[in-house]
């Protein structure tokens, strides 16, 4: 029988989209333009968008075909209960409540259980969450284990809480604590997952200190795809049946809906707890809308109820995962250093290791951006400490734990051979790594610097490169 290596994209192309392909003149003057930032730079400057993987999935026509039946009705329109039936499906929570991204579903709930003197743990809190987090006077702490902090460490599921640490933190702060997070898959840690056997024991220690559970499940269903592929006894249950057990374990969760439901815009914040719910939806009115729309258009909510089902779909998570994993394999034999194992969403480069002339307070990180961008066109972000780090006092840097260039690969957008373009470009800049020098920040506002801060060459000029 033909048994075919090659894995295909499961599906055909119906509708397409000019790619941009502008000039290296043209890119030099965007990124001038940008202060070389490329959150700056328009995207009609960008080849391939590697940005993110959020809000630039490609629709299904089912999804198109959905968004006809949009009900738009202010209050209790159809459309919401066809995606609190999707939602509940998934999840199983009680209280299911639409807002319009991830980061509206973290402003709520840590504006109602966040504060001074609070501290939040996660595995590892994605840059908005820790935002939302220490807005409200919170602290943000990360326990990951230790595997999961080190880029070059192979572990099947790097995205695992310490539980031991997470066991001593939660005896260390009573009361303190409203609840603990668990991001699957952990985006800031290289898309990397997390067990069912973690979930169940961060369940075990937060019950035991009578603290509830989230889980921030952008990813969800790429999480349970790793845990059928590499957790023992997992191998012959369907994504769908892994991805409800994790969702049982929790007490409650939030979901950016641009990313694992296949929208371009949404997210919901479910849970259990009839009274925290209560206060959720009183701050969703204030700020998102009624709750049977929360900011979004039924026609949104009729997509994501489609996009939640169709992402479980076995031939796509095989597929999506084959295909990131594509990626990571050419630039490993290449010997680019990567964050290691292949991530779900994106392939992580170690630009601490790929330039190690740059030190990390000179931004490694968005050096390899630059120059990714500069010859090929290909807009990737910087994961490391323009992100996650600070200007201290005396004006230098405070590095983030790694510094790491994201490629995330947008689902069903690309193909093989635009995939086969970034692999080359990668490899021409990593072969020319010698010439580059980093950066330093000459602007940043007082949070979430990342979005907007402007950078300024150290010893070099990118612009003549
Ligand atoms: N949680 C995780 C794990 C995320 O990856 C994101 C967004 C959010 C929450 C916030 O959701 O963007 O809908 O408000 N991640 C995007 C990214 C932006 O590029 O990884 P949002």
């Amino acid at each position: 029988m033909f048994q075919a290596q090659t894995i295909i994209e499961p599906f055909r192309v119906k509708v397409v989209e000019p790619l941009p392909l502008p000039t290296r003149e043209e890119r030099r003057a965007a990124l001038a333009a940008a202060s070389f930032n490329l959150f700056s730079v328009p995207a009609d400057k960008v080849t391939i968008d590697l940005m993110t993987d959020s809000g630039t999935s490609a629709m299904s026509q089912e999804q198109w075909a959905a968004m006809m039946r949009g009900d738009e009705s202010y209050a209790g329109a159809r459309s919401f209960y066809r995606f609190r039936e999707a939602v509940e499906d998934l999840t199983g929570m009680r209280h299911i409540i639409p807002v319009h991204q991830g980061r509206a579903a973290e402003k709520i709930l840590f504006t109602v259980t966040g504060g001074p003197d609070r501290k939040v743990p996660a595995n590892t809190h994605f840059d908005t969450t820790r935002a939302n987090v220490e807005h409200t006077g919170a602290e943000a702490v990360d326990l990951v284990i230790e595997e999961g902090r080190r880029p070059e460490t192979e572990h099947p599921f790097k995205g695992n809480i310490d539980t031991e640490r997470l066991d001593e933190f939660l005896a260390a702060h009573p009361g303190r604590v409203p609840l603990v997070v668990l991001t699957v898959t952990n985006n800031s840690g290289g898309g990397q997952p997390v067990s069912l056997a973690n979930i169940r024991a961060a369940r075990e220690i937060c019950h035991r200190h009578g603290v509830p559970l989230f889980l921030d499940c952008a990813r969800f269903a790429e999480n349970a795809w790793f845990i059928r592929a590499r957790e023992e006894g997992q191998a012959g249950r369907s994504p769908a049946e892994i991805a409800r057990e994790m969702f049982r374990l929790a007490d409650g969760c939030w979901m950016s809906s641009k990313k694992d439901a296949f929208g371009n815009i949404g997210g919901f914040l479910a849970m259990n707890d009839d009274g925290l719910a209560a206060e959720c939806r009183n701050l969703l009115i204030l700020t998102e809308g009624f709750p049977t729309y929360g900011g979004l258009a039924g026609r949104d909510l009729e997509a994501l109820a489609v996009g939640l089902r169709e992402v479980l779909d076995e031939h796509y998570l095989e597929y999506r995962i084959r295909s990131t994993a594509y990626v990571w394999e050419h630039l490993d034999r290449a010997g680019v250093p990567l964050l290691r194992p292949a991530g779900g969403h994106a392939v992580y480069l170690d630009a601490r290791a790929f330039l190690p002339q740059v030190p990390p307070e000179e931004l490694p990180g968005q050096t390899v951006s630059v120059a990714l961008y500069l010859e090929g066109g290909i807009r990737s972000v910087e994961i490391g400490t323009v992100m996650f780090g600070r200007t201290r006092p005396d004006g230098r840097q405070q590095p983030g734990m790694m510094d790491l260039v994201r490629l995330a690969i947008p689902r069903r957008v690309y193909t093989q051979s635009h995939m086969d373009y970034v692999i080359e470009a990668v490899r021409y800049v990593f072969e020319r790594r010698d010439r580059y020098r980093g950066f330093r920040i000459d602007f940043e506002p007082p949070e979430l610097r990342h979005f907007t801060c402007t950078f300024a060459p150290l010893g070099w000029d990118p612009l003549a490169e």
